[in-house]
């Protein structure tokens, strides 16, 4: 009997992650599947939790060390990681002269240090086996950036460009680096953003305001609207993980393809002069 694949899925206590364990456990894979320490409690008592197949570790994917230990503890229960997935991640709503160092460091840490830790950890025994899989959630935010979201985009895009690199240092031992891109997706995550320190201590006075106040109605509705759910998303996921040669870039919905037609085709200028001029409440920004 062929033995089951072992995966590693990162920031499962919600969203596409906990969507990716349920559906990974319906399937003959073995995984683990971690959690902040803070939503451990509340994913282990979820039935899913006692499957012999499941196994939930804590770890804050900025706990670099614990990261190597749960990768290490892995291989010794169960064998080496076939697949990594990096779900994890938190998106800071910000304007860039709202955001300080602190900020910045967390931002960058949890969607592009930690994720670029695990897949070192990962790599050695994927090139020893000659296979392996490393699929990074991005978003679309990793291909254009929006005001108030510089520094999301600026985590996603760094994980963009590494995992281009990856995908060409990795293919010749038969390890596939995939990037799926969510766009907009009908979830509470609009819930968890982040607002900088100095955000928080200027409510309601900064010259800022009407950015963050259209920005945010914008991307909630969008958001409401979406067709798209952390569901499908993780079923895009899934369909990477099983897929026998994974493209590098991969839209995790709808709406994600359409943008990436619009990059594409719309010679520079144009493409942002349009969007300037789409902005919700753009006149009034600036007054
Ligand atoms: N939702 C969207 O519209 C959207 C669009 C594009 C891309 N994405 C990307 O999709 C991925 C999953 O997002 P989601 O929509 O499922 O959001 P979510 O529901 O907020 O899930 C994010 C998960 O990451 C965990 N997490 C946060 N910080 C962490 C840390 N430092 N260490 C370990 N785990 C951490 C969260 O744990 P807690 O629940 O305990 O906080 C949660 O389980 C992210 O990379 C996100 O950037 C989402």
């Amino acid at each position: 009997m062929e033995k089951s694949k072992i995966v590693l899925i990162t920031g499962c206590s919600s969203g596409i992650g906990k969507e990716l364990l349920s559906i990974f456990n319906r399937s003959p894979y073995k995984v683990v599947g971690t959690t902040l320490p803070e939503s451990f409690e509340t994913l282990s008592k979820d039935p899913m939790a006692s499957s012999d197949r499941i196994w939930i570790r804590r770890l804050n994917v900025v706990d670099y060390e614990k990261a190597s230990r749960i990768v290490r503890e892995t291989e010794e229960k169960w064998g080496a990681i076939d697949i990594l997935i990096n779900n994890a991640g938190i998106s800071y709503r910000s304007v860039v002269e709202d955001m300080g160092v602190e900020d910045e460091q967390t931002q960058i840490q949890v969607n592009y240090l930690g994720p670029m830790h695990l897949i070192r950890e990962c790599i050695p025994s994927m090139r020893e086996r000659r296979s392996g899989r490393i699929i990074n959630i991005s978003s679309v935010g990793g291909m254009m950036a929006m005001p108030t979201m510089a520094s999301y985009s600026a985590s996603k895009f760094a994980l963009e460009g590494a995992s281009e690199s990856l995908w060409y240092e990795l293919k010749p031992w038969n390890i596939h680096v995939t990037l799926v891109r969510p766009g907009f997706i009908n979830s509470l995550a609009f819930r968890k953003v982040f607002y900088s320190k100095k955000r928080q201590e200027s409510q309601g006075a900064s010259p800022y305001d009407p950015h963050y106040e259209n920005m945010t109605q914008f991307v909630e509705k969008l958001m409401r609207k979406s067709p798209c759910t952390s569901e499908s998303v993780a079923r895009v996921i899934f369909k990477v993980a099983q897929a026998r040669k994974p493209r590098l870039r991969v839209p995790g919905t709808i709406d994600a393809r359409v943008f990436y037609f619009i990059r594409r085709l719309l010679p520079r200028l144009l493409y942002h002069k349009l969007l300037y001029h789409f902005l919700p409440g753009i006149r009034q920004w600036g007054k």
